[in-house]
């Protein structure tokens, strides 16, 4: 073969220099001819769209050919040729064609379009090379990209927290242990308890569900920061919208109350959903055309609107006089379901929601108490087809008011002296939420199942690849 610095399709498909030579290479997504000439699809991952191959049957023998088939992998030098059919500019006249590996069509698991999202599940390993994975997993690169990108342009410092830890930010006890223990011989106490201080820290650990407790120490010192990490939560529920892990964007604020905190949420979901419109546009148009014809309307018009702000109570007491039939009761300390927050978002209001002021009982421990003695400065952001798409809250600041709510929870305030050392020292007004990443990626991509917008899920009895 010649040695041609390779072109990436992306690339290649806005050249119009007709007459160049150019090295391609990628995986054949088809093949189809006649007797005279051949033509091959051509996918790099670079872009949803293929470059066409022209092959003259006339300059390659069959041999050669009979094992392009979908799924085999090819190098190919080949001349820029302006397109004749409708859809793109140009193809490639190929001269020369190496293999580089096959795909037996015999077992190749991916021959014709059209799998069930459920079967390209059980192929995690193989589904990015089809149109609808190619595009979800570009799109999950751009919004990371862009959400490092929003935070750094504000001047946010990304704070990496730890995986394992010994705490349990959110108090909610859904965490998967970390040990390094033999678990057929586990070593106990004289009280037959499990003897942690054998354990490889000394202690009990387990995979964090949060960075935040970590991240409030940061703001404490650089003002704001923001963490993108992984996530565990060990909860048994198999739903479109929960993973066992998944990714977390968590900023937290020295100096912003619930309302600068509601003004960040909304300003950085917009954000992330314009540059999707503005730098996915192929991919989003596929998904659009092939699985949610609302898509891209809706991001449209979650760019172009105000998100609804009302409090808890406010929420309920819609709900209650709603007269809709919910599978859950609504009443005034219910922790709200899917079904009604989407009822506030799709039927009601027809529009993002920001819910404040929930029941303390029903939060977690660090959010700030209102003075009614009832509830907290929480907020959830609601979105259409989602519910839930972020949590978070204005802390409580207040060293004893903080320490009397965990002793209330019974809590061991004592494991998280460091904690609330921020309050004893310098402590500061601040907020922060969590945003979950693929309940992002859901509503961008439109997708209906969490299982579909990350690489390899991790669910209840699921941990294969
Ligand atoms: O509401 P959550 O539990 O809030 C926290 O963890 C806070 N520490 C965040 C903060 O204030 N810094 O989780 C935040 C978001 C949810 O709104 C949801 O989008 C997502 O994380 N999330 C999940 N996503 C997928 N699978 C799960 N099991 C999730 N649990 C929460
Ligand atoms: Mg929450």
């Amino acid at each position: 073969m010649e040695t041609i610095r390779r072109t990436k399709i992306s690339d290649l498909l806005q050249r119009e220099d007709f007459g160049a030579t150019i090295s391609v290479k990628g995986w054949v997504r088809t093949r189809r001819g006649n007797k005279n000439v051949n033509f091959i699809n051509l996918n790099d991952g670079s872009t949803i769209n293929n470059i066409q191959i022209v092959v003259d049957l006339a300059s390659f023998s069959e041999d050669h050919l009979k094992v392009i088939t979908t799924g085999s992998c090819i190098h190919v030098i080949g001349t820029l040729v302006e397109s004749q059919g409708q859809g793109q500019k140009g193809e490639i006249q190929a001269k020369e064609i190496e293999i580089y590996g096959t795909a037996d069509p015999a077992t190749y698991p991916l021959q014709k379009k059209g799998h069930s999202l459920e079967f390209l599940r059980e192929i995690a390993h193989l589904r990015p090379r089809t149109n609808t994975f190619g595009a979800i997993f570009r799109m999950r690169h751009h919004m990371s990209f862009a959400i490092h990108k929003y935070f750094n342009d504000k001047g946010f410092y990304y704070l990496h927290t730890p995986i394992i830890t010994a705490s349990d930010a959110e108090g909610a006890g859904a965490m998967f242990q970390a040990t390094t223990l033999n678990l057929n011989n586990i070593p106990r106490t004289e009280e037959g308890k499990i003897n942690y201080t054998e354990d490889f820290f000394g202690r009990q650990t387990n995979l964090t569900v949060s960075g935040q407790l970590e991240g409030e120490l940061g703001a404490m010192a650089l003002g704001g920061v923001y963490t993108f990490g992984p996530t565990f939560r060990a909860e048994n529920s198999n739903t479109p919208r929960h993973l066992a892990e998944f990714w977390m964007i968590e900023p937290e604020v020295a100096f912003y109350d619930i309302h600068d905190n509601m003004d960040l949420a909304e300003d950085f979901l917009k954000y992330l959903i314009r540059y999707a419109l503005d730098n996915c546009k192929d991919d989003i148009q596929f998904l659009n055309d092939m699985f949610d014809k609302e898509l891209v309307e809706r991001l449209n018009f979650v760019v172009a609107n105000d998100f609804v702000r009302l409090t808890y109570t406010e929420g309920v007491k819609i709900l209650e006089e709603s007269g809709a039939k919910f599978e859950f009761p609504v009443y005034w300390g219910a922790d709200l379901q899917s079904e009604h927050e989407r009822y506030l978002v799709e039927n009601h209001f027809k529009r993002p929601v920001i819910l404040t002021d929930y029941p303390k009982e029903i939060k977690s421990f660090y959010m700030k108490q209102n003075e009614d003695g009832k509830t907290v400065r929480g907020m959830d952001v609601l979105f259409p087809k989602i519910g839930e798409i972020i949590g978070g809250s204005e802390r409580e600041a207040d060293y004893d008011k903080l320490t009397k709510h965990m002793e209330s929870l019974g809590m061991d305030i004592n494991t998280l002296w460091w904690y609330l050392d921020t309050r004893r020292f310098g402590t500061a007004p601040h907020a922060g939420f969590g945003l979950g990443f693929e309940r992002l990626m859901l509503f961008v991509t439109g997708m209906a199942n969490i299982r579909d917008v990350i690489p390899f899920p991790r669910t209840p009895n699921n941990a294969e690849f």
